[in-house]
């Protein structure tokens, strides 16, 4: 008789579990890294087996953020991919400028490095006053981190390079306040950004964006939820409004693709359009 396969039964039951006890659905997740990283927080959090977490996970909500936060990779860092940022300073921005207010929606935000980020681009081109900026996750532990905007010095220092290689216009040091080995994010920068709880997969869409960056989280979805995804973007977005995915995400199998213009080769930053009348890729330039 064949072995059975007793940990992915385990990981069956765990994801069951935060589906019927939580409605986190984590069933069209692409499944060998979700397994690798189920395992990976067992094994960090001493249990010796998966289905040890089940029981107290049923009966102790408050293992809920720790299980989200442990398996739904928030990894990020400040102007990550800084060429994107300096595109979105360089391309988007002008096109923002001609509005009299701007929603920007940053999905999968994490711990908020990213929204920072934005946040001083923003104002360094004298638009941060007219924005207004939703930063959104469905990991409530990752957004306690980004609300509270403090730091590891350490982390910031060794991500000044993306600042500069971002266009930056001043030191990042002016944004903060550094104390012992943290730092902390003035609060002139937070005041137009709404920190939320939002699922990608059964919360209703933000209305009438002007840009969404949501990078480095489709890619831990199967095809079919990131066509759903996409299609959410589609209805939040204004026509003539900035889709930006991650440099390993695309758009290429699903059905918006006939809606998002790339503006810039090589880029991951798409413009809402009229339906694209001939046949194109990806890294084709916008006219
Ligand atoms: C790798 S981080 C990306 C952070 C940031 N966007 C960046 O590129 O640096 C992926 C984030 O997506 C979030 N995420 C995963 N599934 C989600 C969902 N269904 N709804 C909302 N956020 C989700 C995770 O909690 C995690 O914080």
């Amino acid at each position: 008789m064949e072995e059975p396969d007793i940990i992915g039964l385990e990981i069956d039951i765990l994801l069951e579990t935060l589906k019927r006890r939580y409605s986190y659905d984590f069933s069209s997740y692409a499944r060998a890294s979700l397994d690798r990283r189920i395992r990976h927080f067992a094994e960090k959090n001493g249990y010796s087996r998966i289905s040890e977490i089940i029981p107290q996970l049923i009966w102790d909500p408050s293992l809920l953020k720790k299980v989200v936060y442990g398996i739904s990779v928030p990894v990020t860092e400040f102007f990550r991919n800084p060429r994107v940022f300096k595109i979105i300073r360089e391309k988007v921005f002008p096109v923002l400028e001609t509005y009299p207010h701007i929603k920007i929606w940053n999905a999968g935000c994490a711990t908020g490095q990213e929204v920072y980020s934005m946040a001083i681009m923003l104002k360094e081109e004298g638009l941060y006053d007219k924005t207004q900026i939703y930063a959104t996750d469905f990991n409530d532990e990752a957004l306690e981190i980004a609300r509270e905007g403090i730091y590891s010095i350490e982390s910031v220092r060794n991500q000044i390079k993306n600042y500069q290689q971002a266009g930056g216009k001043e030191t990042l040091s002016d944004y903060y306040l550094a104390r012992y080995n943290r730092i902390i994010f003035d609060n002139e920068l937070k005041k137009n950004i709404v920190f939320a709880n939002h699922n990608l997969i059964s919360d209703s869409p933000f209305g009438e964006m002007h840009l969404i960056l949501c990078r480095n989280v489709l890619i831990y979805f199967n095809q079919d939820l990131q066509c759903n995804v996409l299609d959410l973007f589609m209805r939040s977005l204004i026509h003539g409004g900035f889709l930006c995915l991650g440099s390993h995400e695309s758009i290429r199998f699903s059905a918006v693709e006939r809606f998002l213009s790339p503006i810039e080769k090589q880029s991951k930053v798409f413009k809402k359009v009229a339906r694209i009348a001939r046949e194109r890729s990806e890294t084709d330039v916008d006219e």
